[in-house]
């Protein structure tokens, strides 16, 4: 019944039709559809402008008559007719455009299911069987919504023929979830980039149409309780972390390599905009749109996850990868067949854990504000969170506690009311894999950003941190200092308040030079070690 609910929340941002409690396509669609999955001698569709014309004509079908981007037509053309061989067209009008007809035949049906059997979970901790439903994920409500790989196949095919509704997005802070953009975009203002985006995109529909996957995807919104009332995880006050006895946790530094090749399970860092997948879907390039390129699943949640507020993040486990890649920014190209090894967990999830924070935007001078270093910390704290331990924080928060408390306890998720619901492991060997969060496009000072994640790991009893460096010039000597802070045995508290004493100085001008140097001015040097600060 709730389930129903959910759906009724969420129609008006689908493209189908729900009637006496049944969802379809209206039959014009339909027979567009069917005509498309027997392929171009019955649909006439064997090139860019002609597909164009297809979706056009689908969409006068449906209900949302926003236009689309200007040039997505001439953006659909030149990719089809023009930048690719004429083999590989052949193959996407004769083979793969048919399956995804198909798909799209069966959306319905398999939303349908989808309400049908979505099972409660429990991975919030000791919160009853959580739904997972398809519904929008609304800020400041903690939530997760689970969908099959082969749902997400259909999303992301009506996404590529602009199918879905944009009236109420905007208002509603949701991105455009249609393809119309990343088409336009190639046409406005043509550059490579864009054109091995949409090589990645056709890819995944490549692999999907030969083999559909099984698996599952969850994303979830976390979000850190302001009130205290609520009973999920609190937001630290600024005496939190100044107070903070935890450990440092472990801190590793990579000078070369890359998050998403990173091999174990961990949170792997998306450096992401408060609007989940930023320019993904437009002209953006860099690290967030590069892993949404690549794991394109992850578009999915574009769908119904609002813009992020300070105290919340989003958590996508089960993301599959399907293509390799080269470069960064202008020079990003993809680069051929990715096949993703990655174990899967009891509900069907890839192990791999992709956790969307996003930094302050051009902080400037602010970032070594008080108030602004909270922000970071308790940005990095919420996304880096296990909501398993949800007790074990609260305790942390209290500070007659802070002694006391048993730090490597922790609590389990378990269930004390509910026979069908899924026990979700505990995350306790699950690191940080990250690196020079908002410092790229954001402009953040990355010394900073690099201590105030080991802070919130750590706060957020995380096992590790892997650090990629991406070859930094500024943190050349990050392992240097982060082996001096770690022989030092500092705990959160300790650390916190170098920083805080630093970056007071920082903004008052009485010192100018970055907290490495700051804290170790006599750096770099042979053996650190033998410095104190
Ligand atoms: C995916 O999730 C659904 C709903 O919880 C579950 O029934 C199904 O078994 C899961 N799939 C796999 C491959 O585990």
């Amino acid at each position: 019944m709730e389930q129903r609910e959910d759906l009724k929340s969420i129609i008006s941002y689908l493209p189908v039709v729900l009637r006496s409690s049944t969802l379809f396509w209206p039959s014009a669609v339909v027979e567009a559809f069917k005509a498309l999955s027997k392929g171009p001698q019955h649909s006439n569709v064997d090139s860019g402008q002609l597909l164009f014309l297809a979706i056009s004509d689908i969409r006068n079908s449906l209900s949302d008559h926003t236009p689309l981007a200007s040039s997505a037509a001439d953006g659909f053309s030149l990719f089809f007719d023009d930048l690719i061989s004429r083999a590989e067209a052949n193959k996407w009008f004769g083979e793969i455009l048919p399956a995804l007809a198909d798909v799209l035949l069966r959306f319905p049906s398999l939303l349908e299911a989808h309400y049908n059997s979505s099972d409660s979970v429990n991975c919030l901790g000791s919160r009853d069987g959580l739904k997972t439903s398809l519904r929008l994920l609304k800020s400041q409500e903690p939530g997760i919504v689970l969908l099959s790989q082969e749902l997400i196949g259909a999303l992301l095919a009506c996404s590529f023929f602009c199918l879905f509704p944009n009236s109420s997005r905007g208002a509603n802070d949701l991105q455009v979830i249609n393809f119309d953009h990343l088409f336009s975009s190639l046409y406005d203002n043509y550059n490579e980039k864009q054109e091995n985006k949409i090589k990645c995109i056709i890819h995944y529909f490549e692999r999907i149409s030969s083999s559909m996957p099984a698996g599952n995807v969850s994303f979830e919104r976390k979000v850190l309780a302001v009130d205290q009332t609520l009973d999920y995880i609190p937001s630290p006050e600024a005496e939190a972390w100044s107070k903070s006895v935890v450990s440092l946790c472990q801190f590793e530094v990579c000078s070369s390599g890359l998050i998403e090749d990173h091999s174990t399970e961990a949170l792997e860092v998306d450096f992401a905009n408060k609007y989940f997948g930023g320019g993904a879907l437009s002209r953006g390039c860099v690290q967030e749109e590069i892993r949404f390129m690549i794991n394109p699943e992850l578009i999915a949640g574009m769908l119904f996850l609002p813009c992020m507020a300070d105290n919340e993040a989003i958590e996508v486990v089960g993301a599959e990868r399907f293509s390799k890649y080269t470069g960064y920014a202008s020079s990003f190209r993809f680069c051929g067949d990715f096949l993703d090894k990655k174990d899967t967990d009891i509900m069907g999830r890839r192990k791999t854990r992709i956790i969307a924070i996003d930094a302050l935007v051009n902080p400037g001078k602010r970032q070594f504000l008080h108030e602004f270093l909270v922000r970071e910390a308790n940005k990095a704290f919420c996304g880096f969170s296990d909501p398993c331990k949800s007790q074990s924080y609260q305790k942390l928060f209290k500070d007659d506690h802070l002694l006391e408390v048993q730090l490597d306890q922790g609590y389990k998720c378990v269930d004390g009311n509910s026979d069908n619901v899924l026990f979700v492991g505990s995350q306790d060997e699950v690191g940080i894999v990250t690196g020079n969060w908002g410092c790229g496009a954001f402009g953040g000072d990355p010394e900073l950003k690099a201590m105030i994640q080991w802070l919130a790991a750590s706060q957020a009893l995380r096992p590790f941190v892997v650090y990629y460096t991406f070859g930094l010039e500024a943190l050349q000597t990050l392992d240097q200092v982060a082996r001096w802070i770690t022989s030092h045995r500092w705990s959160v508290g300790d650390l916190w308040n170098m920083v805080v004493e630093y970056s007071s100085q920082r903004s008052k001008r009485e010192t100018r030079v970055g907290f490495f140097n700051w804290l170790l001015p006599l750096l770099p040097s042979d053996d650190p070690m033998i410095l104190d600060p």
